[in-house]
């Protein structure tokens, strides 16, 4: 028993001080490994077994502009930048927001988008922080919709969800007040419930990037100047008309 426990402290300790792939080691390889969710549309999910979205587009263009192929990996959300920490992708893009806590643990590149943490709720429900009070309220466990809804004054039940999808759900069978989710997702939510359901007011803003692995600064100002030229010539541009109607950069 001692001796197993031992050998999987030694292991843990050696994914944990495993060098990142740099830019270099992974040009060489041909192949860069791209970690995401798969669960939280429009930006990141599964059309039947395909993996599509906003971001999974974005980081398609990304590979290609820098003559990569990609290997796909799709994690529980919660899990994303524990397996990018212990280099099991190189990097990973689900609609981070860059926050002071995620930094001490994972390095940021540029914004891809900028969005907000939105109240959604039936008809005649809570729209406002305020109409908050004394309300339950369902989230995705490990967001800052969490963080930023745990800050709202009087804020009754927060229920937690391990995806947003599932959080939309309780709201939609009643079991909750509000979901609190992005204010893109929210649209396409609220369309596909035709009149059921309205987006109230945005509890925060954020600005939303792909992670790297702490240290990996060679990846990031690749993955950068690659996310600028996309933003240059078009290309950003006519994958974000696509799916939102509009340009969602960062201004
Ligand atoms: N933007 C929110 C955050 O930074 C939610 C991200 C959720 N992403 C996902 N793939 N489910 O926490």
């Amino acid at each position: 028993m001692k001796k197993t426990l031992l050998a999987l402290t030694t292991l843990a300790l050696l994914a944990t001080t495993a060098q990142a792939r740099t830019w270099d080691a992974i040009k060489q390889s041909g192949t860069i490994k791209i970690a995401t969710e798969g669960a939280f549309p429009p930006f990141n999910y599964f059309k039947g077994k395909q993996l599509t979205g906003f971001e999974v587009d974005l980081a398609n263009a990304i590979a290609k502009q820098l003559g990569l192929k990609v290997e796909w990996i799709s994690q529980p959300f919660d899990n994303l930048l524990i397996g990018l920490n212990q280099d099991r992708y190189d990097f990973v893009i689900a609609s981070h927001g860059i926050t002071a806590e995620r930094q001490k643990a994972v390095d940021f590149s540029n914004p891809h988008y900028c969005t907000g943490g939105a109240v959604v709720s039936k008809i005649g429900g809570p729209k406002t922080a305020a109409d908050l009070k004394g309300k339950t309220v369902a989230v995705q466990v490990g967001t800052t919709y969490l963080e930023n809804v745990q800050k709202v004054a009087g804020i009754g039940r927060v229920s937690t969800f391990p995806k947003d999808t599932d959080a939309q759900a309780a709201l939609m069978a009643g079991r909750v007040d509000a979901w609190v989710g992005d204010k893109f997702s929210a649209l396409d939510v609220v369309k596909a419930q035709k009149g059921k359901l309205q987006v109230g007011e945005l509890l925060f803003q954020e600005k939303i990037a792909m992670a790297v692995k702490k240290g990996n600064s060679s990846l990031v100002k690749e993955l950068n100047s690659s996310l600028a030229t996309l933003q240059s010539n078009g290309v950003y541009a006519k994958l974000s008309q696509s799916y939102f109607g509009s340009d969602i950069r960062c201004k």
